[in-house]
C-alpha cells in the first residue's frame, strides 16, 4: 500500500502546461526522489500537495484514501510537511518566531505569549539537525542563506497537533555545506528508519543516487518513467532527465591566460583569461571578498565588472519585472545593445539572445521572473551578467539550483569568454567545479585569502584539506 499516490496530476499556467497527467506513488518508508530539468514541473507538483496551488485534475490518496489538499493547513493534517524551494522566511523576525510560523504559539496565563517556551522549542527543531550554533532569539535578518535554510528545514521537524508521514523537500542542500547536507542526510535516514517517506529534489545527481530508493522523472511537465535507482546508472538518469546525451564533462581552456592584469591588490592579480577560483569553509570571506570587488554597482557595470551574487532573488533580480528587463536593467546604455537606439524591441531581442545561450525555459523574454521555476531564474541573473561582455565576471556560487545540461552550457560559454580576454573570480563550494574550470584556486580563510595555489594537479581531498588549513600533501 502506497503512503502518498498522486494520479493524474495536471496544471497550466495561461495556456501552457507545467504538469501533464503525471502518476506517482511512494511508499511507507521510502525516500523517493523527483527529478527533471529546470522548469520541468518538481516545483509545480509539491506545491500543489501542499495546497498552495490548485491543479486542473489530480487525485490525492494516502494510504489509499481520497483526500482534498486545497489550502496548506490540510496538507499539514494530513501529515506532510515541506522545505519549498524559494525560501518563504521573514527577516525581521527572530529565529524562533520564524520556526514557529504559522503554529500556534506557546501562552501564559493563556494570553501572554511564552516567549521562553518558544525558544526552547525553536532550540529543540534545531537540534533534530545538531544544530547549535544558531541562537533561537536572533532575527533572521543577521543570518546566512545557509543557516536560514537550516532554520526553515527545522522548522519541518517541529512536532504538529498530528504526526508527521511525509517530508518534502525541494533543494534542501543547495545551500548547505556538505557538513550541514551530511546532517540532514542523517536525519533523512532516521525518517526513513521510523517508516516515514520523503520525496526530495536535488539537482546533484550523485546524492539523489546514494540518498533515494526509487525515482520519478519529470520532463517539460510529462512523467517520462519511474524505477529504483538501483537499476540505473547516472549517465542513463540525466539523459533520462534532459531527454539528450550530456557530456559531463568540464571544457578545457583554449589557451593559457595571458599575462595583462584585469585586477590588481595586494593579495591578489587577475589576469586577461583567467578563471581564479575561491575556496573556503562557508563563511570564511568569499562572497565578501566578491562584494568589496564589485563594489558600487553602478560603478562596476559600467567599468566591465559583473557580478552574479549567491543571493539571487534578493540581490540579483527584480522578480516582479519581466525578464528582459532584468537582463538588460545594467547595460541600459544603447552601445553596450549593439545598436543605436535602445527600444524595447532591441531590449527584448537581446535578452532573448543571451537567454537562448544560457538555456533559459520562459514563456518569452516579457514573462515576469517571478513565475518562472528557481533555476531559470538563475539564469537569467547569469544572462544578465554576460550581457555586458564584461572584462571581469565575479560568480558566487553560480550553478546553484541549476540543471545538469544547462550547467555544462554555462561552463562552455565561461570558456568561450575567457578565450577572447574576460576575467573571472569563481567562489564554489562544489570542489569538482573549482578543480575542472579554475587555473589557480585562492583559498580562504578566516575573512582572507591564506594562500593560493594551481588547480593543475590538486585532488579534491588536497583541495579541502587546503580549506581547513591542513597541509595539502598530509592526508
Ligand atoms: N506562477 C506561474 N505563472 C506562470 N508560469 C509558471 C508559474 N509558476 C511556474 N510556472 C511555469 O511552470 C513550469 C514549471 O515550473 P516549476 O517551478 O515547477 O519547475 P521546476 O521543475 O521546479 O524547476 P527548477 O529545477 O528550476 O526549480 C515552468 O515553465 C514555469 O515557468
Ligand atoms: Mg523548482
Amino acid at each position: 500500500m502506497a503512503l502518498l499516490s498522486l494520479e493524474n496530476v495536471s496544471k497550466a499556467y495561461a495556456g501552457i502546461p507545467a504538469l501533464r497527467g503525471v502518476d506517482l506513488a511512494i511508499a511507507p518508508g521510502e525516500i523517493h526522489a523527483l527529478m527533471g530539468e529546470n522548469g520541468a514541473g518538481k516545483s509545480t507538483l509539491i506545491k500543489i500537495l501542499a495546497g498552495v496551488v490548485a491543479p486542473d485534475t489530480a487525485t490525492i490518496r494516502i494510504d489509499d484514501v481520497p483526500v482534498t489538499i486545497d489550502n496548506p493547513a490540510a496538507a499539514h493534517r494530513h501529515g506532510l510537511r515541506f522545505i519549498h524551494q524559494e525560501l518563504s522566511v521573514v527577516p525581521a523576525l527572530s529565529v524562533a518566531e520564524n520556526i514557529m510560523m504559522g503554529r500556534p504559539y506557546p501562552r501564559r496565563l493563556g494570553a501572554l505569549v511564552d516567549w521562553r517556551a518558544l525558544n526552547a522549542m525553536a532550540r529543540k527543531a534545531l537540534e533534530t539537525l545538531g544544530i547549535t550554533h544558531i541562537d533561537p532569539r536572533k532575527k533572521l535578518a543577521h543570518l546566512s542563506i545557509g543557516d536560514r535554510m537550516l532554520v526553515k528545514i527545522s522548522s519541518a521537524f517541529l512536532a504538529g497537533e498530528t504526526p508527521a508521514r511525509l517530508y518534502v523537500m525541494d533543494e534542501p542542500t543547495a545551500a548547505l555545506t556538505r557538513e550541514e547536507s551530511e546532517r540532514l542526510f542523517a536525519v533523512l535516514r532516521e525518517i526513513k528508519a521510523a517508516g516515514n517517506s520523503v520525496l526530495y529534489v536535488s539537482h546533484r545527481i550523485d546524492e539523489v543516487m546514494s540518498l533515494c530508493h526509487r525515482a520519478t522523472v519529470l520532463r517539460d511537465g510529462r512523467p517520462i518513467d519511474s524505477g529504483e535507482l538501483a537499476n540505473i546508472t547516472h549517465d542513463d538518469l540525466v539523459a533520462l532527465m534532459i531527454g539528450r546525451k550530456v557530456t559531463e564533462a568540464y571544457p578545457p581552456a583554449q589557451a593559457a591566460p595571458t599575462k595583462d592584469p584585469v585586477l590588481q591588490r595586494p593579495d591578489l592579480t587577475v589576469r586577461k583569461g583567467e578563471i581564479i577560483g575561491i575556496a573556503g569553509l562557508a563563511g570564511a570571506g568569499q562572497t565578501e571578498l566578491l562584494r568589496q570587488i564589485f563594489g558600487n554597482p553602478q560603478k562596476a557595470w559600467k567599468a566591465g565588472i559583473a557580478y552574479v551574487p549567491k543571493e539571487r532573488r534578493s540581490e540579483g533580480l527584480v522578480t516582479s519585472r519581466p525578464i528582459y528587463q532584468n537582463i538588460t536593467l545594467p547595460h541600459l546604455q544603447a552601445q553596450s545593445l549593439g545598436g543605436t537606439w535602445l527600444t524595447p524591441r532591441r531590449e527584448r531581442q537581446f535578452a532573448t539572445r543571451l537567454g537562448e545561450d544560457v538555456r533559459l525555459r520562459a514563456a518569452g523574454p516579457s514573462q515576469l521572473v517571478s513565475e518562472l521555476s528557481g533555476g531559470n531564474q538563475q539564469k537569467v541573473v547569469f544572462a544578465k551578467a554576460l550581457g555586458g561582455v564584461p572584462r571581469l565576471l565575479l560568480l558566487d556560487e553560480p550553478t546553484r539550483g541549476v540543471d545538469v545540461g544547462a550547467k555544462f552550457d554555462i561552463y562552455a560559454i565561461i570558456r568561450d569568454m575567457t578565450a577572447k580576454g574576460m576575467a573571472v573570480l569563481l567562489a564554489s563550494s562544489d570542489l569538482p567545479e573549482l578543480l575542472g574550470m579554475a587555473d589557480r584556486i585562492a583559498i580562504m580563510r578566516d575573512g582572507r585569502i591564506a594562500t593560493i595555489v594551481d588547480a593543475k594537479g590538486l585532488t579534491e581531498e588536497a583541495l579541502l584539506n587546503l580549506c581547513y588549513g591542513r597541509s595539502a600533501v598530509a592526508a
